[in-house]
């Protein structure tokens, strides 16, 4: 059985992770959506909040699980029995750091290959940081995240107002 990890933050999902992960579901028995506990970070959704929206993004299918991790993502990778690493590339500007991420990995666990996908082209200039962003400022996000991540940031602002 081919089973694959998609690694990263995921605050919050966009459509471009959500396309990426449906490629993956795709060419593997099984994507896991694993998302980093980041300590470091302050996130606009917590953990907890992040995973639960994209259990719901992806409860109709069978082969997308969502999990959590920390430490180290190749030991992570070796827990699951999983060998493939998948990370999304969308511009020449991903490229510098995605390489140096892959190579460090391929030294770490040199069994465990990484393997880029190219979002729909519509997707390509989506990040997480831009959605926030544009969103804190009152700009239109519909069609680039899930509706339910929409729905979640409008709820986010409001809290953040009355509070
Ligand atoms: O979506 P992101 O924030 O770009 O994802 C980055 C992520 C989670 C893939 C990366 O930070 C990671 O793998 N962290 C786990 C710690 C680790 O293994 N670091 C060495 C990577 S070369």
């Amino acid at each position: 059985m081919s089973v694959a990890i998609y690694p990263g933050s995921f605050d919050p999902l966009t459509n471009g992770h959500v396309d990426i992960i449906e490629r993956g579901a795709r060419l593997f028995d099984r994507i896991i959506v694993a998302m980093l506990i980041n300590m470091d970070k302050s996130p606009l959704f917590t953990l907890p909040e992040r995973v639960e929206i994209t259990r719901e993004v992806f409860h109709d299918s069978a082969n997308v699980e969502v999990d959590t991790f920390d430490g180290l993502l190749v030991d992570y990778v070796e827990r699951r029995r999983a060998h493939v690493i998948v990370r999304g590339l969308r511009a020449v500007s991903d490229f510098e750091f995605e390489f140096q991420m892959a190579l460090m990995n391929q030294r770490l666990s040199p069994r465990i290959e990484t393997v880029f996908m190219m979002p729909a082209e519509q997707y390509t200039y989506i990040s997480s940081r831009l959605i926030k962003e544009v969103f804190s400022l009152g700009g239109r996000v519909h069609g680039l995240v899930p509706e339910l991540v929409e729905t979640r940031l409008r709820e986010k602002v409001l809290a953040t107002k009355g509070a």
